[in-house]
């Protein structure tokens, strides 16, 4: 018989093996708890430990225990075996790593702030299947970054109006036409309608500025109408589906993936809902966690900020970028999104901030130009082409009026 006590899941002078998946937590503890304690806690409730200490036979275990490593201030290390999750399932890892201990009475408050994936879990998954190159394989953007637009008011427009201002935006300058995170298949704009109506609306466009353009369409439903859903999108002929990844949940995320692939659809993740797990810095699951997790079930573009020229609170949207373009033991890159409060002024700064490697989606920014969203359209794709020449937007505007007209409106400014 062996004894499995909580002290058994702490060893700070553990070195992780390659295999294994590290998570960095910050924790506090709770008033009277050790950090040690604290620590020793997650690393067994995350992985195969509980509150009583249990006696079980050697011959009948598998040994599954996390081992808490590393503690620096409020920073604990914890290095999971590979053995503990099943093979591409989000979700067993995710209740595993950000399950119970969330809760736990022995933490006042726990973050998980980032996790290194070794090839052996990470290999599991698809990851995805175009990442950054939609601009060059599915758009005509070429270098610059991929301009999207949403239209406003969110929900409400009719499927025609709906149409009708997706062409207009696309025949200003857009790349990608996107619904918004709750526009999905309401009686007042209907999803196959809105399909059908916006994807003639975008082979119109196309036909007229020679440009290749897209549609991102919420496909998000419950699994299997949402997975009809993309059988229909492909059978209309577009290229991307957009999912809220985080009110779908990873495990319908994974269906969809797999589905995209049967049609060489790109998934688009809008993450409405993040700031539930990621606002607060002291508690939840970070957004480069997040990220993480959208990477390896396999979405093409994820929403992660504006690195603070939006209307969102700021966060580490460069870091966040960093990791998903980074090298993850072969698994294609994301594409990242910088969306929330976006117009023609910030995009200069946007730029320096973040690279080229992104989209730049506009709702306001774009619908909210004073002469409609045509204008809007082609202010968005000045300013963009502006950043790329290297010059200042108020002298491009000299010569370029519907810039000149949204820089006057709204200047440099970040709205709230
Ligand atoms: C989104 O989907 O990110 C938002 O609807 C963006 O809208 P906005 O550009 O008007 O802030």
């Amino acid at each position: 018989m062996t004894g499995i006590e909580y002290d058994d899941f702490l060893d700070l002078g553990y070195e992780p093996a390659a295999t294994e998946l590290v998570c960095e937590f910050t924790i506090e503890p709770a008033d009277g708890m050790s950090m040690e304690a604290a620590a020793s806690r997650v690393a067994s409730e995350s992985s195969n430990g509980t509150w009583a200490a249990l006696h079980v036979d050697e011959d009948e275990l598998t040994d599954l225990g996390a081992v808490a490593c590393g503690i620096d201030g409020p920073t604990v290390t914890v290095a999971y075996p590979a053995a503990l999750f099943e093979a591409g399932s989000m979700p067993q890892i995710l209740s595993c790593i950000a399950g119970n201990i969330l809760g736990m009475k022995a933490v006042d408050s726990i973050r998980l702030e980032d996790c290194d994936w070794p090839e052996s879990i990470a290999g599991g998954f698809p990851g995805p299947q175009f990442g950054p190159s939609v601009a060059r394989e599915k758009l005509d953007a070429g270098e610059r970054p991929v301009l999207a637009t949403v239209p406003k008011p969110k929900v409400g427009l009719s499927t025609d109006a709906h149409a009708r201002i997706g062409e207009e935006a696309w025949r200003g300058g857009i790349d990608l036409l996107k619904d918004d995170e709750n526009l999905t298949d309401q009686a007042f704009n209907p999803f196959a309608d809105r399909l059908a109506e916006s994807l003639a609306a975008r082979d119109r466009a196309q036909e007229e500025t020679g440009e290749r353009k897209d549609y991102l369409v919420n496909v998000t439903a419950e699994t299997t109408e949402m997975l009809e859903r993309v059988d229909l999108v492909a059978e209309h002929g577009g290229g991307f589906v957009m999912v809220d990844v985080i009110t779908c949940g990873w495990a319908a995320v994974q269906s969809v993936r797999e589905r995209c692939e049967d049609h060489g659809l790109a998934i688009h993740a809008h993450r409405a809902m993040h700031a539930a797990f990621d606002r607060l810095d002291y508690h939840g699951v970070s957004m480069r966690v997040i990220a993480q997790i959208a990477r390896l079930c396999g979405v093409d573009h994820i929403h992660t900020g504006t690195a603070g020229l939006g209307k969102l609170a700021n966060e580490d949207t460069p870091g966040i970028n960093a990791w998903l373009t980074s090298d993850c033991h072969g698994l294609r890159p994301v594409l990242p999104v910088a969306s929330g409060g976006l117009h023609p002024g910030v995009v200069d700064q946007l730029i320096d901030a973040l690279g080229t490697d992104i989209i730049v989606q506009a709702g306001g920014g774009v619908h909210g130009h004073p002469d409609g969203t045509h204008a809007g359209a082609k202010a968005l794709r000045q300013s963009v082409e502006a950043s790329m020449a290297g010059t200042d937007l108020e002298t491009y505007a000299d010569d370029h009026a519907e810039l000149a007209t949204a820089l006057e409106k709204w200047g440099a400014e970040t709205p709230r």
